[in-house]
């Protein structure tokens, strides 16, 4: 019982960030919708993506997980077993498993590896354990996982329904990847990891007086940006989607105890943004848990707005990124 997926990260533009207080934890229910594309990095041989394959035998002695050659234990591993374990227990089957993972991408350089990983090993798992599931009901697997994941389920632009339970908090695909003209560059200043996870975000955001706003906001946001995206207008989801990640970093450098995910790099980049704007280079900033900017442009403004963010000083390296196709079952395993 072996099977194999790839699945893409995604970039939010109406952000996740904090979980419904109503609900466990553990089964990361949001507190509010959001919205992402789903990217595919167009470089030769980088394209954002998480290749897993899972295998589930009587042979195995214990479950075991391996992550670029490393296993994981801890905390990692919990979350793994999170997604796998009920899974097995729909499936009525008892038997332990090994899985191996691998991004074409430094796990390490902020580029969001759990959407990937997650939403990869729940497609492997669903296929390897032969349960027959829509995407949609595979996307709340993938959720118990990372939040993230949850999206990067389906390729191009993707509507996660923060729902009010395990069945119903899951992801729809909001149109495909060729039906709506915005591909995005990547601006990284430091590569590591996160200083403070966005676990712990999620469990403070709420500790942030500005939250309900947020909350409020982005509800009105993620149903504005999907009437946009599906009216072709990229200034409108660019400017909500700028829009929509300042109101979260508010939240967060707010919170208690506060977090300052931004470097001094960060503000000089998004000062650069605001100026190529004025200088009629129409894009628009984006930014996640961590110090790096997600750039959205129009598709034929790519390279251009690649070589004016290479020109400046602070900017390490970059990657152009167009939406992605469905995550999928490949046939190729990793053992
Ligand atoms: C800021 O809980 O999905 O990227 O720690 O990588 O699992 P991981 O992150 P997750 O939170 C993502 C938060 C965000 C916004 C977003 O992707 O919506």
């Amino acid at each position: 019982m072996k099977s194999s997926a790839i699945a893409h990260s995604n970039i939010a533009l109406i952000k996740y960030w904090g979980r419904s207080l109503d609900h466990n934890a553990n089964l990361n229910i949001p507190s509010n919708d959001s919205v992402s594309m789903t990217k595919y990095g167009l470089t030769r041989d980088m394209h954002l993506q998480t290749h897993t394959t899972i295998d589930f035998s009587d042979a195995y002695e214990e479950d075991t997980a391996i992550l670029e050659g490393e296993v994981l234990i801890g905390r990692e591993m919990e979350r793994i077993l999170r997604v796998v374990n009920p899974l097995r227990k729909y499936a009525n089957i008892d038997c332990k498993f090994k899985m191996m993972s691998k991004n074409d991408f430094p796990t390490q350089a902020g580029l969001a590896s759990s959407a990937s990983g997650f939403a990869a090993l729940a497609i492997a798992a669903v296929n390897a354990l032969g349960i027959d599931f829509s995407k949609e009901e595979i996307s709340t697997y993938a959720r118990l996982g990372s939040g993230s994941a949850t999206r990067s389920i389906h390729g191009g632009f993707v509507y996660w329904n923060k729902g009010n339970s395990h069945e119903t908090s899951s992801a729809e695909q909001i149109c495909g990847p060729d039906e709506f003209e915005m591909n995005a560059v990547i601006a990284i200043t430091h590569e590591g990891t996160k200083d403070v996870t966005s676990d712990v975000g999620h469990e403070s955001a709420h500790t942030s007086p500005f939250n309900e706003v947020r909350i409020k906001k982005s509800q009105e946001q993620a149903k504005e940006i999907r009437k946009a995206i599906l009216n072709d207008d990229f200034s409108k989801v660019g400017k909500i989607a700028e829009e929509n990640c300042k109101y979260m970093h508010a939240v967060m450098m707010t919170s208690n105890p506060p977090l300052f995910y931004w470097h001094p790099d960060t503000l000089k980049l998004i000062k650069s943004i605001q100026r190529m704007r004025e200088d009629g280079l129409e894009c628009y900033f984006t930014i996640d848990a961590g110090p790096n900017v997600h750039c959205l442009c129009r598709p034929e403004d790519t390279y251009e707005l690649q070589k004016t963010l290479e020109k400046i000083e602070c900017v390490n390296k970059t990657i152009r990124v167009r939406p992605a196709d469905d995550s999928f079952v490949i046939k190729e395993h990793l053992f």
